[in-house]
Order: C-alpha cells, then sequence, then structure tokens
C-alpha cells in the first residue's frame, strides 16, 4: 500500500486494514558458528567455566571490545552489579547513588546487600542521570555511583567522574544494554572503576542469559574472580576459601554461545546505527514525536532501545498508551511502554520500608522528571532497530496514520 493511502485510511484498532502484516526480525541471530561451538563444548566433557576455555576466552574478547583490561563473566547482569558492588565494599547501611529509570536490578543489586538505593532525577534530554543531581545527595554513607547508559545511551561519564573523584566515592557503571558504546572515545565500562553487562535473551548480544564485569583494576578483578568463584583464589587449593563469595560461574554453554555472538555484534551494530540514523530523518518532521537526544559527547551508541518522547497534544490528547495499543494494532509490534520509575516499585518501597524504615521512603518524590519520562516516552524495541528500510518506513507510516485518525 502507498504511504498516502495508508496514512488515509481507517485505523486497525477500529478494523481497518493495518500497516504492516509481516514480522518484525526475529531474536535472537544465530548460525553455524554457534552450532559448532556449541558441539566443541559438548564433545569436550567439560561444560561448567573451571577447566574450560570459552567463558576465559570470551571473557578477554569482551573485556577487550570494551577497552578494559579484565573481564569475570557471571550468569547474568543482575548479578554482575551485586557483585560488583559487594567488589567495591558495599555492605549494610551504606548508599549507592542511581537513577529511578532503569530495570529493578539497578537498584535491587544494592537493597540485595543490604545497602540503600538513593534515587536521583535525571536529565530530561537524554533519560540518564544528570549529574549536577548527584552531589545534593551524597552522605557520609555513599559508598558509589551507578550511572545507567539506558538504551545504549551512555550516561554523562565526566560529570558524574567529577563528583565521584570530588567525594572519594567509586563509580560502577551499568552498561547492561550498552555494548560498544563511547564517551567521549572511551568505550563504557571501563570509564568507572567497574562495568556490568548483560546478555540476557532480549540484549543485543545474548546467550539467553549471562553477564560479565570489567575493570582496568587488576585487584578489583581478582576480587571480583574470588567472589564469583566462592572466595577461592586464583592457584589456590579446591576447599580454601580466602573471602565469602557465591558460585556465579558461567557455563561453557553460554561462553560458546557469546564468542559466536561476539562476532557478529560489529556487523549488528553498523545496521543499527544505520537504522536509527533514518528513523531520526524519518521522525523529524511529525509533530509530537521526539526521539530523546544523544548527547554530544558520545561518539558510539550501544543502540539497544530506539527511546521516543510523545506529545499527546498533537494527537488529539490520546494517552501514549493509547498509542501503543493503536501501534501494534497496525503490525507494530516492537514497542515499549518501557519502565516504571523505580521511585514507584511496590517492590523497591518494600524493602526500603523492610530494611530502613518508613522515612527512607520520603527520598522518593524527588525525581519528578524521572515520573515524567516513564509517562511520556516510549521504546522502539531492539529488532526495530534490524529492521529493513521497509520495516523501518512502515513505524513512521503508522504513527502518521493515527496522528491523522486522532487530529
Ligand atoms: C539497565 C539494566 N540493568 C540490569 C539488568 C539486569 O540484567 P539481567 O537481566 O541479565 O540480570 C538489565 C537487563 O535486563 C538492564 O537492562
Amino acid at each position: 500500500m502507498r504511504r498516502e493511502q495508508a496514512v488515509l485510511s481507517r485505523l486497525a484498532i477500529e478494523g481497518g486494514d493495518p500497516v504492516r502484516t509481516s514480522p518484525f526480525p526475529s531474536w535472537p541471530v544465530f548460525d553455524e558458528r554457534e552450532e559448532r561451538l556449541l558441539l566443541e563444548v559438548l564433545r569436550s566433557g567439560t561444560w561448567g567455566e573451571l577447566g574450560g576455555d570459552k567463558v576465559t576466552t570470551f571473557a578477554a574478547r569482551f573485556a577487550a571490545y570494551q577497552g578494559a583490561r579484565f573481564g569475570v563473566c557471571v550468569p547474568n547482569g543482575t548479578m554482575a552489579i551485586q557483585l560488583g558492588l559487594k567488589a567495591l565494599g558495599v555492605g549494610p547501611g551504606d548508599e549507592v547513588i542511581t537513577t529511578p529509570y532503569t530495570f529493578i536490578a539497578t537498584a535491587s543489586a544494592a537493597l540485595m546487600l543490604g545497602a540503600k538505593p538513593v534515587f536521583v532525577d535525571v536529565d530530561p534530554e537524554t533519560c540518564n542521570i544528570a549529574p549536577a543531581n548527584i552531589a545534593p545527595a551524597i552522605t557520609t554513607r555513599t559508598k558509589a555511583i551507578v550511572p545507567v547508559h539506558i538504551g545504549g545511551q551512555p550516561s554523562d561519564m565526566d560529570g558524574v567522574l567529577a563528583v565521584a573523584k570530588e567525594h572519594g566515592v567509586r563509580v560502577l557503571e551499568d552498561a547492561c544494554q550498552a555494548w560498544g558504546a563511547e564517551w567521549n572515545g572511551h568505550r563504557v565500562g571501563a570509564i568507572g572503576d567497574l562495568g556490568c553487562f548483560s546478555f540476557q535473551a532480549g540484549k543485543n548480544i545474548t546467550a539467553g542469559e549471562g553477564g560479565i564485569i570489567v575493570t582496568n583494576d587488576p585487584e578489583l578483578a581478582e576480587r571480583c574472580w574470588s567472589l564469583h568463584n566462592v572466595g577461592r583464589v586464583r592457584g589456590g587449593a579446591w576447599y580454601q576459601h580466602e573471602i565469602l563469595g557465591w558460585n556465579f560461574r558461567m557455563t561453557e554453554w553460554q561462553g560458546a554461545v557469546l564468542l559466536a555472538q561476539l562476532e557478529r555484534l560489529p556487523e549488528h551494530e553498523r545496521v543499527r546505527d544505520a537504522a536509527a540514523r533514518y528513523l531520526d530523518g524519518s521522525l523529524a518532521d511529525i509533530a509530537g514525536i521526539k526521539p530523546v537526544s544523544v548527547d554530544p559527547r558520545v561518539t558510539r551508541h550501544g543502540h539497544h532501545l530506539y527511546p521516543v518522547r510523545y506529545d499527546a497534544t498533537a494527537f488529539g490528547g490520546r494517552s501514549r498508551d493509547e498509542l501503543l495499543e493503536a501501534l501494534r494494532a497496525e503490525g507494530i509490534t516492537c514497542v515499549s511502554a518501557g519502565y516504571v520509575p523505580l521511585t514507584s516499585s511496590p517492590a523497591i518501597r518494600r524493602a526500603l520500608d523492610d530494611l530502613f524504615g518508613p522515612e527512607s521512603l520520603n527520598q522518593l518524590g524527588n525525581c519528578p522528571i524521572a515520573e515524567e519520562v516513564s509517562r511520556d516516552v516510549f521504546w522502539l524495541t531492539q529488532v526495530a532497530l534490524l529492521g529493513d528500510d521497509e520495516a523501518l518506513d512502515s513505524i513512521v507510516t503508522a504513527i502518521r496514520k493515527i496522528q491523522a485518525a486522532w487530529s
């Protein structure tokens, strides 16, 4: 159907024909590389990390990809953050400053260690933590700052590092969505003290589950390795445990799949980057639709999500969620309303109340911009960015069609 016709036809949600009937690209993507490496693991008889070479080879290659000297693989990104905070010395009663516009694991990792997440508001342009809000939140109990590179866009690491340095506080980057991303020429993950990545099923590089911690600090790297291997020391006896740790080891299956996925990542990054630029251009003149700004100091974007700000007044006052429902009916299935801010999360509220008492909930009203962003922003999910021009055009056509019907 030609674009003009599509825009003028009846909305699919009202019984009209949808703009798109074919699916968006499927995920995950694999080929004979994953198959070969998985068979190698199967036949080797070494299925766990210890004694195998897949996890350790992947850890070294991925760390190098991020410009870091060391990497320790773990079963998922949540465990990476928890272990990383523990390695930085975060414990009961400590405070960890972070953003509420993120996945729950960013904050639950601190709570699981008995530490208090302290939420500071985001930058309205980038939706990432606003460094200017960090210093006023620092107390004598602050141990770490956790900036999150949401959607693959690096946080303002100059600003974060400046506050951290001034106050002697450590920085753990939640880079769970930011493989390959770069702030001012430096790949994320080892800009701060530690960086954590996720390889969960929906991520741009995946083994179904998986995670890694990267760092340039040899002491921290050893501590992370020991913590992920039940407190063992390298070269020590099997039952020699010098500190309390977890069994947070990755399997060789995951290592094998990730080695193949890492080979494909640069090509996918190029496709995603081209798709994001194409969308930037084709969404630019639609009133009420504004792709979330990218800071000019971002030299490479990880392109996990393509976040868009929605202004209901340009769509007859219809809510963002009504738009998403109408888009899905038009066959644009790759959309998400995104996060509920963690300041409104029942789980976070309960945990704060249980651990720190009701007065610890007072901070939850301090992030009005994150609340606004959570209300107004929607995401095109990562498969959208693997779509060809026809797939991307169908997104734009569907938005125009809905706008024409509602205005
Ligand atoms: C920003 C962020 N932090 C942490 C995580 C946790 O990673 P995982 O799902 O691998 O535990 C995720 C992934 O879902 C994430 O997107």
